[in-house]
């Protein structure tokens, strides 16, 4: 089989021997030398309350790996846990998906189990595992159980943004806020809205990284422990038949996770977090792909914050296997999996089990995806709106551009139909992209009833935030994108259904405004940041190193692309 620990063990010399020697002083023996080794990446972190339960996943995964005749040796990576780290975990995304990378290199292992489940964990353990490309398999932490409080449902974090608007309004008193804030979160998980860690782990099921019909088990749950140890068990099979990401990561398979995204009502994050994985395969997944499968694509997962259920009920009902069985006419039922079968084979039995939560493809709750990609002079190279979780009544939207300096400073004159425009908070900007996209809401507009505004920004959003909020604006205006050039009162038209982002001021006066801008700042810096700022790229190309893509490593071209493909090269 050629495996890399048989080298790294029988090494001749003196090396063979310290490899040896230095493993059986943990307690293994020859037996245990000649199986395969199996590295068990676990994120687990009291810095991360998402991953808190990861130890007892971690050894139900390697209980696995031993009945499966495999030698399994648990590492710890960077953790990355939303509240926690400050200013924002995409800045070190990329920190962790190099982490990952390296390890994976550096040690023999033969095949690994990556445990993630905060937002950005998962899409760093992928990015790295495509890089690396040995028998990769991913298992998501779950998702928290729902907070109660009374008979009131609760879902972090939109009920977080929910509940503090609601306080500063003067709508919330100071002890139902305190309730809420008891009551929200009752176990380990992640956030149990349709926020990017839950948006994450189903892409990566509909992917093929993942075991069918575990992503969406609750974290608490005795089955996520089950599926722990059949992803020790198979991660072993993965090995003997040399499944690699680069047979599961296919074109097709980024379009099913397309179509599966759209029909979630899924995170925006999502869209910059494809794109980075995919990148890594040298497969350009360009904006315009994503609003052509949204387009097509119905969207029918009826949870938070585009719906109303959240990630137990989703559960219940089915979850990822229903999702994703009820998909399967729209999808590439061919694409390869991590089980060794087809995603239609996978998934060929799955049906919904409750009503209400997953609706059928002939009555979808929406005729279009959750996702729209906007084009237009304020957004060059695109843009990102949740339309599920927008007001129907401002997605065709014209008024009144109203700057603000920093997230947290609205003018005190908005106005009902004002548009808040935040610039300078980009990948490069912020530094990191942070997801302060949802400016909050004026209180004086709360305490009217006005519930919502169009909000543009080039930073991100939380996959948990509701309301009109364009973001991922492209390019940002820290590196000289339209954005930074919009004036207190200049108008600005947004059509959701035309796909147009416009700033309605002539050409002349833009490059006038150009000219006279400072322009880009230069980049500098030291330490990790210096080195973020000076080689991230823009959203719609995925936010990774411009040094981490296959093209800048030496002797390893990417597959041939799309359009390669297409022209039958
Ligand atoms: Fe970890 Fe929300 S804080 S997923």
């Amino acid at each position: 089989m050629g495996l890399r620990s048989e080298s790294f063990y029988r090494e001749p010399g003196m090396w063979g021997f310290i490899h040896r020697s230095f493993t059986k002083a943990m307690g293994y023996d020859d037996h245990d030398l000649g199986k395969p080794l199996i590295g068990i990446c676990n994120t687990y972190s009291e810095l991360n309350k998402c991953h808190v339960h990861f130890r007892e996943l971690a050894a139900a995964v390697k209980r696995g790996v031993w009945e499966a005749g495999g030698l399994p040796l648990e590492f710890p990576t960077v953790s990355l846990g939303e509240p926690f780290v400050q200013p924002t975990t995409m800045l070190y995304r990329n920190l962790q998906a190099i982490d990952t990378e390296e390890m994976l290199r550096a040690h023999p292992l033969d095949g690994v189990v990556l445990l993630g489940g905060c937002d950005k964990t998962i899409p760093a353990q992928l990015m790295a595992a495509a890089s690396v490309d040995i028998p990769a398999l991913q298992v998501s932490g779950g998702p928290m159980l729902d907070g109660h409080s009374g008979a009131q449902v609760l879902g972090a974090c939109t009920d977080c943004y929910r509940f503090t608007e609601a306080h500063a309004a003067g709508e919330l008193d100071a002890s139902r806020l305190a309730a809420a804030e008891d009551d929200i979160c009752r176990s380990a998980g992640h956030c149990m809205v349709m926020g990017t860690a839950s948006t994450m782990a189903v892409l990566a099921e509909a992917l093929g990284m993942m075991l069918p019909g575990t992503a969406a088990i609750p974290a608490v749950d005795s089955r996520r422990l089950r599926a722990c140890a059949a992803s020790g068990r198979r991660i072993v099979g993965m090995v003997q038949e040399d499944l690699r990401p680069s047979c599961i990561l296919t074109e097709d398979a980024f379009e099913n996770a397309i179509r599966v995204l759209m029909a979630l009502g899924g995170s925006t994050n999502a869209v910059i977090h494809l794109i980075a994985i995919a990148g890594r395969l040298g497969i350009p997944l360009p904006l315009q792909l994503f609003d052509t499968l949204s387009r097509s694509t119905p969207w029918i997962a009826n949870l938070r914050p585009s719906g109303v259920h959240q990630m137990e009920a989703f559960y219940y009902a089915g979850g990822s296997e229903a999702l994703v069985g009820t998909l399967l006419p729209l999808l590439h039922g061919g694409a390869g999996t991590c089980t060794g079968r087809t995603l239609a084979e996978n998934y060929a039995g799955a049906r919904v089990r409750m009503d209400g939560v997953i609706a059928p493809l002939e009555r979808p709750l929406a005729a279009e995806g959750g996702i729209a990609i906007l084009k237009g002079n304020l957004c060059p190279q695109g843009a990102v709106i949740k339309q599920t979780a927008a007001s129907p009544t401002l997605l065709c939207h014209r008024g009144r551009a109203r700057v603000l300096a920093a997230p947290d400073a609205c003018p005190e004159d908005v106005v009902p139909g004002d548009i808040l425009v935040l610039a300078g908070w980009g990948p490069v900007g912020g530094p990191g992209m942070p997801e302060v996209g949802q400016v909050r809401m004026p209180p004086a507009l709360v305490r009217r009833g006005v519930r919502d505004m169009v909000r543009i920004s080039d930073a991100r959003l939380s996959g948990t935030s509701y309301g009109t909020l364009v973001a991922h604006v492209a390019p940002e205006a820290a590196v000289g994108g339209p954005l930074g050039l919009v004036r207190e009162g200049d108008e600005i038209l947004l059509d959701v259904g035309a796909r147009r982002l416009e700033l309605l001021v002539g050409e002349r006066e833009l490059a006038r405004r150009a000219a006279g801008s400072t322009g880009p700042r230069p980049v500098a810096g030291r330490g990790y940041v210096g080195l973020y700022r000076r080689h991230v790229l823009q959203a719609d190309q995925g936010c990774d190193f411009d040094f981490l893509l296959p093209e800048a490593a030496e002797g390893r071209p990417g597959p041939p692309s799309r359009q390669a493909r297409e022209d039958g090269a």
